[in-house]
């Protein structure tokens, strides 16, 4: 199977729908490499999923590093995608080349999601002349949580539909190779989606996107802590782990593991 590219996600669009997912280390990587995902983000909800912070705010540009580069060394086909973290990229786009170009050079990544509309026009056109494919995001963007009051459906009143409509087209315009959409109403979606030329990838935003992503932890049900109606829960993972840890604890406990065959002699 050939790697996946920018230029290939983008080329999708209108062909086949594009299931992507997050992942945080090496292990997860591997899986979702193997069941064939194309694009596998880094996501700065590593922030809650991994390192246990209520919002992805504190996560900075050493984390992300680090996690990128686990996941790559996991990864042979798909596209992996870091996210930039707050304040990584906002100070200007001199900011955002440099610490991006940390994500592909000490990474490996093969290219980074920033958040924001036409705001970021400038930077994500930096970035892309400089050789580094950028991921859009629109619609609920978790690192402006303070400025949004938290995590709300966007795009509802018209005028918000209008300005959402009109940062994907800037986005495209500035030359990201497809947005995120996070949740925004379905029907929107549906007309943003018709009216850009790169793809859009849904997460809670419905059906007629040309991909979907979901945080990998909430698809094999462990909790993150933060409470989600757009998931689908394939898995019950959480349950399945805290079960085998009781029961190592008892095993030990009375003393049937080890057993014979797991001793050296
Ligand atoms: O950080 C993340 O995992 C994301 C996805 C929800 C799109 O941005």
């Amino acid at each position: 199977m050939k790697k996946w590219t920018a230029t290939r996600i983008q080329a999708s669009k209108g062909r086949a729908k594009i299931a992507c997912l997050t992942a945080a280390d090496v292990a997860v990587a591997r899986l979702l490499d193997d069941a064939g995902v194309p694009l596998i983000l880094v996501g700065d909800s590593l922030g809650m999923t991994t390192l246990g912070y209520e919002t992805t705010l504190p996560v900075t540009i050493e984390d992300m590093v680090h996690h990128s580069a686990a996941v790559v060394r996991g990864v042979k086909q798909a596209l992996v995608i870091a996210d930039m973290p707050f304040m990584s990229y906002q100070v200007s786009p001199a900011q955002a080349l440099k610490n991006a170009g940390r994500l592909v050079q000490e990474a490996g990544a093969d290219g980074v999601k920033i958040e924001g509309g036409t705001i970021r026009s400038r930077t994500v056109a930096r970035l892309v002349s400089n050789g580094i494919p950028v991921l859009g995001h629109l619609g609920v963007t978790p690192q402006s949580v303070r400025a949004m009051g938290g995590y709300k459906v966007q795009g509802r009143k018209p005028d918000e539909a209008k300005m959402l409509l009109a940062d994907a087209q800037a986005l495209e315009a500035a030359g990201v190779f497809a947005i995120v959409l996070e949740c925004i109403p379905e029907e929107l979606a549906r007309e943003i989606t018709d009216s850009v030329g790169v793809p859009t990838i849904g997460i809670g935003a419905g059906r007629y996107c040309d991909g979907q992503i979901l945080v990998t932890s909430d698809l094999l049900g462990i909790d993150s802590g933060v409470s989600t109606t757009f998931t689908k829960r394939y898995a019950d993972l959480e349950n399945v782990m805290a079960q085998a840890f009781r029961a190592y604890v008892s095993d030990v406990d009375t003393g049937v593991f080890p057993a014979q065959e797991h001793t050296f002699r």
